[in-house]
Formats: structure tokens, sequence, C-alpha cells
């Protein structure tokens, strides 16, 4: 069968970014051409500051975007960007579909069912520009039925009669903060097609892309229907164990039992596994929420209310996991936050990567505002412009100036504050180097657990008032040393035992 010589993916986003950069690499005989409507994105994917952060990507979008000579050898580069979408699909012998589905707002379904319009768009122009042959793969989440109701597009908007489109399911496993691992090792690559012989051929050329690094048994060729729903039950399978464990974290919070010593006794079980089942704030991301709600809305249309119930509850418990977590802080602080300082270590929804799309940081920040507490914020990836979009965006913005401060380092976010909350695993607030720096105000045994009410006494305290209180406004640098926090008793910290963990 004929090879695939050229790609083109529309979408430049966290998948369609390093998907395509690692099929490049593997490939160097393929051309690859990302395109996106986004030019200031496609800019970032040709410069030296790639428009995503994610470990190991730099080098691999390097390597393939950008000649390299070894001796006398050069390896021209394969990877391009563009906004030229039309000529990419023209040139194109298959086309990936890696663009955004996200919950639809309004309109029917609204608030569960996924908006298929950047799907439609895509496709749409592909059938009007094609000159030629295409293998179309849909790589973007989505329910089932859309590689049908593709078909119906491509028969009804192509120009040229006699351009065949094969449509293909290839949806993408990877996840984000460790992309490039999993493309690099991915545990299975899924394609969905039709049955007939030019569909299977299809699916042969499409995974003959992949063979050229992934064993063939772990190219699994399955039919459409299969294929996404694989995809939206992998997520709401993941989803509903992390939704379980921190339905459990709440239980052991009132009984005594340690979530992490459940988590590991149950996660030793063979048969249940050991991941995903760290208690947090509430899982994040773009995907877990949106394809859980997916699923319900499918399950709704078929009349299955109770499975579409039971699905929606794995949302609801995360809704409730994090308006808990927000509880547990006002209620450590004496439920008031009046003019107190919270400062909130980790703004993306987990770590080694920036994306903030559904971060627990978000809604746990905007209910410390609410209280009227200062939230000063660090995250090493997130840039201090998505931190403001994303608090105006979904909480009211009145005086948000004033309650809110976003710091380079964390050491200036945990400067005299009242309570620190770590809301990412960032690897950095797990080594040395943070907890050394920060033991001006927080003893570092404490920092090991996500969320830290950091006690400070008031100026009846230190006046030998009876009345003891946890918070002060007027402490001396000394007294924030890690010793003093732990020897004197009144200092005693008090932890919150919640673990961060997300996706
Ligand atoms: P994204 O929002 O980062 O990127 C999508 C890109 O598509 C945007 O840059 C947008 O400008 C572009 N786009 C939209 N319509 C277009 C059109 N008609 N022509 C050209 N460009 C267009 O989205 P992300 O995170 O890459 O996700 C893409 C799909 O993959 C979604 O369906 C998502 O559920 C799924 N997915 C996401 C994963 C993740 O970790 N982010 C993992 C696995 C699947």
């Amino acid at each position: 069968r004929e090879p695939v010589r050229s790609i083109c993916c529309i979408g430049a986003g966290y998948v369609g970014g390093p998907t395509c950069a690692v099929i490049a690499c593997q490939n160097p005989k393929i051309q690859v051409t990302v395109v996106d409507l986004d030019q200031a994105r496609i800019d970032a994917w040709k410069s030296d500051h790639l428009p995503i952060f994610e470990p190991g990507l730099r080098d691999v979008v390097q390597f393939a975007r950008d000649e390299q000579y070894s001796g006398h050898e050069t390896r021209p580069p394969n990877l391009f960007f563009s906004t030229d979408i039309d000529s990419a699909i023209v040139s194109a012998d298959l086309i990936f579909i890696a663009v955004n589905t996200p919950t639809k707002l309004v309109g029917q379904g609204a608030g569960s069912a996924s908006d298929l319009a950047y799907v439609e768009a895509a496709a749409r122009r592909i059938a009007e520009v094609s000159t030629s042959d295409k293998i179309v793969a849909q790589k973007s989440t989505v329910p089932c039925g859309t590689a049908h109701t593709l078909r119906h597009i491509f028969a009804s908007v192509a120009q040229n009669s006699d351009v065949n489109f094969e449509i293909l399911s290839n949806p993408e496993f990877l996840a984000e903060g460790t992309a490039i691992r999993d493309l690099l090792s991915p545990d299975r690559i899924l394609i969905g097609s039709n049955t007939d012989r030019r569909a299977l051929q299809a699916a042969e050329r499409l995974a003959d892309v992949y063979a050229a690094w992934v064993p063939r048994e772990r190219i699994l060729t399955v039919n459409c229907w299969s294929s996404e729903l694989s995809k939206l039950a992998a997520n709401c399978m993941l989803a509903q164990r992390i939704s379980s464990i921190n339905s459990l974290s709440a239980i052991c919070e009132v009984t005594g039992a340690d979530v992490d010593e459940v988590a590991q006794a149950v996660g030793q079980d063979t048969r249940i596994g050991s991941k995903m089942l760290k208690a947090s704030a509430g899982f994040g991301g773009s995907c877990f929420k949106k394809d859980v709600l997916c699923l319900v809305y499918i399950a709704e249309s078929y009349n299955l209310h109770e499975v579409a119930l039971y699905w929606r509850r794995i949302v609801d418990i995360n809704e409730y996991s994090k308006a808990r977590f927000a509880k547990w802080i006002i209620q450590s602080l004496h439920n008031t936050l009046d003019r107190k300082k919270i400062a909130i270590l980790g703004w993306a929804y987990k770590k080694d990567t920036g994306d903030t799309r559904e971060s627990a940081a978000i809604n746990v920040a905007g209910q410390l505002i609410a209280e009227n507490a200062h939230v000063a914020v660090y995250d090493p990836e997130v840039r201090p412009d998505q931190i403001i979009s994303d608090l105006t965006q979904h909480h009211n913005t009145d005086a948000l100036a004033k309650k809110v401060s976003i710091h380079k380092n964390p050491y200036s976010a945990c400067e005299g504050a009242s309570a620190v909350v770590i809301l990412t695993e960032w690897d950095e607030f797990k080594t040395d180097g943070l907890p050394s720096a920060v033991a001006n105000v927080l003893d570092k045994e404490v920092l090991e657990v996500p969320l830290v009410s950091v006690p400070r006494r008031t100026s009846e305290d230190s006046r030998g008032s009876s009345e003891r209180s946890w918070v002060r406004d007027d402490y001396s640098r000394d007294e924030r040393s890690a010793e003093n926090l732990a020897e004197s008793p009144v200092f005693e910290p008090k932890t919150i035992p919640l673990r961060l963990c997300k996706k």
C-alpha cells in the first residue's frame, strides 16, 4: 500500500502540536504541517518560546522543525507550522482533526453535550478545498457517532465528487505534563474505521505512520463507535477514581482514617492498582469534566437516565471536593478571611503544564476572594495574564485587583501570609529548594502537605492574653522560623490532611 507522504494537522494545541512533533521526528520522510487559525499560536510554535510547556517538547520540536547537521549529513526539517490551512489540506494525504471540543454553553445539551462546531468547521474546510483523496483521522475527543456524522458532511459538501474521503477515528490518549513520554511510548494507539476494503486500507496506512516507533501489537484497530466510546470511557473511569478517593477522604477526615494509608492499601490490590488514587482538591484540566459530561449527555439522549445520573455524580463530587477544600481553609482560619493574605502556590491544573483549564485553583481562589481574603498567587509556568483572565472569566471582577497579587517567586507570595495553599504538585514545592527558603514562614514538615494553615498569634497572644488565637499581623521575622513554629505550643502548625495530585 501507498505510504503516507504528507500530513496536515488542523489544530496546533496541546494535542496537535506535541503529537505531530513526535510523528515528524519518527517519520523523517513524511512532511508534517500543523495549521491553526490562531496566528499568535503558530508564531509561537515557530519560535523558541513554544505556546505550551511540556517536558521534552522543545527538543522534539527543534529536532524536526530545524535543519540538523551531523558530520557531512543534514536532516532537512519535516515539521512546519502555518496559518495557510487550505494549502496544507490540499497537499496532504492524511489530515488529523485536533481542534477543541468544549462543552456546549447554549442550546440543546448546554452544560453537558460537546460543542462540535470546530470539528464541523474543520471538516467542511477539508471537503471544500480538497482536490485529491484524503484520509481524515478524527483526533479530537468527540461523542460516539461523530465519524458517522462527518461522513455525511463530506458527502454533502465535497465539491468534487471524484475525491474520496476515508474517515477514521484516532483518539489521543496523551496526558498533559507527560505528553512526550506518552506519545513516544503509548499504552496503545486506537484506530477506528468502517469495515469495507478502502476504510481498512486507510486504517492500515495510518497504522504504518505509528508503526515507525510503536510496536504493532499496541496498535488496535476497531470500529469507529468503539474507538470514540473508548476514549470517553477511559477519561470517565480515570475521573471516577479521583472522585472516589476524594469522597473517601471526606470519610477519612471524620473517622480518623488516613486517606494516604487507605489509598496505599487499596492501590496495592493489583485488581485496582495504585494510579489516580491521590486525594486532592479535585481534578482539573480541559478533558475530564467535559468528557464525563459528554458521556452523561450520550446516556441521556438514549433515555438511560440512571446511567447518566451515575456519571454525573463523578462531576458533582468533584465540585463538592473543591468547595470542601475551600471550606477547610476558611474554618481553619476562624471562619473569617477578612483582610487575611492567603498564598496560593500552583495555578496550573497539575504539575509540568502551564494549562489552567478547569484548574481547582481557580475555583478555590474564587471562594477565598469571596470571603474578602487577599490571594497571593505563584506558579512557575502560568503567565500572570492567564491567572487574571481565569479569575475574571469565572468570578465577579469587582475590586479583583485589590484582592489578588501575582508573584514571580514563592517567597514573596508567602511573605506575611496567614495560610499557604499548595494547589499544584510542582516538584519545586516538594524538593528542598522551596521548603528551606520558605522556612521563614513555614514548618518544613508541614510543607509536605498541600494545604497548610500557618498558625500565627494575635497581638493579644503576644501581650499574654489567655485567649489563644492563631492570627497575628505583627510577628517578627525570627518568630517565623521553622524552629519557632515547631517548638512553641502556641505555634503548633495546623495541617489539613488533603493531598494533591490530579490527572
Ligand atoms: P486546544 O484548545 O489547545 O487546541 C485546539 C486548537 O484548534 C486551537 O489552537 C484552535 O485555534 C484550533 N482550531 C479550532 N478550530 C479550528 C479550525 N477550524 N481550523 C484551524 N484551527 C482550529 O485543544 P487541545 O487541548 O489540543 O484539545 C484538542 C482535542 O483533543 C479536544 O477534543 C480534546 O478533548 C482532545 N484531547 C485533549 C487532551 C489534552 O490533554 N489537552 C488529551 C487528549 C485529547
